[in-house]
């Protein structure tokens, strides 16, 4: 009898985002600090006889994210993490994914890597794979440099091109504002402005060393602390290609907020706040300022990728 398995992803931010000069393979080597957040994909995986993948996209009920920029073909990540499962495991059953959006797209946050990290852990157990957490960490670094986080969730710092994790302490909860745009940014062009300005000598090459006051921070549960310790190189490159987003930065400072970053290569900003009141303060205070198309709420660190009900 064929099933429905649902499994939901977090998003994520990254407290920290140093980047080294870029290397022969494209890639840049990273030293970054995931937080993930209680903002969810879900991932519904129908088993199908005939071998074909499907893919259909909704969003999650009032959400303000704009589900039309989402590829339905194979270039959809939570497409090729079932083709990748598929063809690693010996399936010859195809699936039908449905996806429910609860990530801005294109938007700093890994919704695309929440996809295929969600995908994985639904398709291995709907395709009764026996796939062990190991083997599908494995196929997550192949599908994407962020995709292994998507899956271990919580805190932890990442190194090569972001997919070597290692658990980070951190303590308490943090509450962050996120001012989304319609508009997104592509990650390579926000790499390959990053390299343009490093050529020209506009920006320095940070050592690529984990970041004392960030990690003490977590420790100690210390939202003000860690607001003023983010660090994100990309993110100059990002305010470059988007100009808007220094408005939103100035917005979010002008609310007070403990710090303020652009979410790994943009267009989000995340504000940090000191308590779940102060981020509703911020984010009515960033939406009366109009200089974002939408505000969510989220806080972190959240679990990783989880196996929901089956149907
Ligand atoms: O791994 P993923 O497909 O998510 O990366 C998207 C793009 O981001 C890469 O093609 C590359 O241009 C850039 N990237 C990078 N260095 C990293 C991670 C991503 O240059 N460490």
């Amino acid at each position: 009898m064929t099933r429905t398995v649902r499994a939901k992803a977090p998003a994520k931010v990254n407290l920290q985002l140093t980047v080294g000069p870029r290397r022969a393979d494209g890639y840049h080597p990273l030293v970054t600090v995931f937080q993930a957040l209680d903002l969810w994909e879900v991932v519904e995986a129908t088993p199908r006889t005939d071998g074909r993948i499907t893919l259909a996209v909704d969003v999650a009920a009032g959400s303000p994210i704009d589900a039309s920029r989402v590829p339905l073909d194979e270039t959809n990540l939570a497409w090729k993490a079932a083709d990748l499962l598929a063809r690693t495991f010996g399936i010859a059953d195809g699936v039908d994914l449905r996806i429910v959006k609860g990530v801005p797209v294109a938007g700093g946050m890994a919704g695309g890597s929440a996809d295929a990290a969600a995908a994985l852990v639904a398709c291995a157990e709907a395709w009764d794979t026996g796939a062990t957490r190991g083997e599908l960490t494995a196929l997550a670094a192949r599908l994407g440099a962020d995709v292994p986080f998507s899956l271990h969730g919580h805190t932890a710092v990442g190194m090569g091109r972001g997919d070597e994790l290692t658990p980070a302490m951190s303590h308490g909860e943090f509450h962050w504002v996120l001012a989304t745009q319609r508009a997104g940014l592509s990650t390579p062009d926000v790499f390959a402005e990053y390299d343009r300005r490093i050529e020209s000598g506009e920006q320095a090459v940070s050592d690529l060393d984990i970041d004392g006051p960030i990690m003490r921070a977590l420790m100690a549960g210390d939202a003000v602390a860690l607001g003023e310790s983010l660090l994100n190189d990309l993110e100059g490159p990002a305010l470059a290609l988007m100009p808007r987003l220094e408005e939103v930065l100035d917005a979010a400072e002008a609310a007070e907020a403990c710090g303020a970053i652009v979410s790994g290569s943009g267009p989000t900003v995340a504000a940090l706040a000191r308590s779940r009141q102060h981020a509703l303060a911020i984010a009515a205070h960033l939406k009366a300022s109009k200089t974002c198309d939408a505000v969510v709420t989220a806080s972190g660190p959240a679990t990783g990728t989880l196996l929901l009900d089956s149907q």
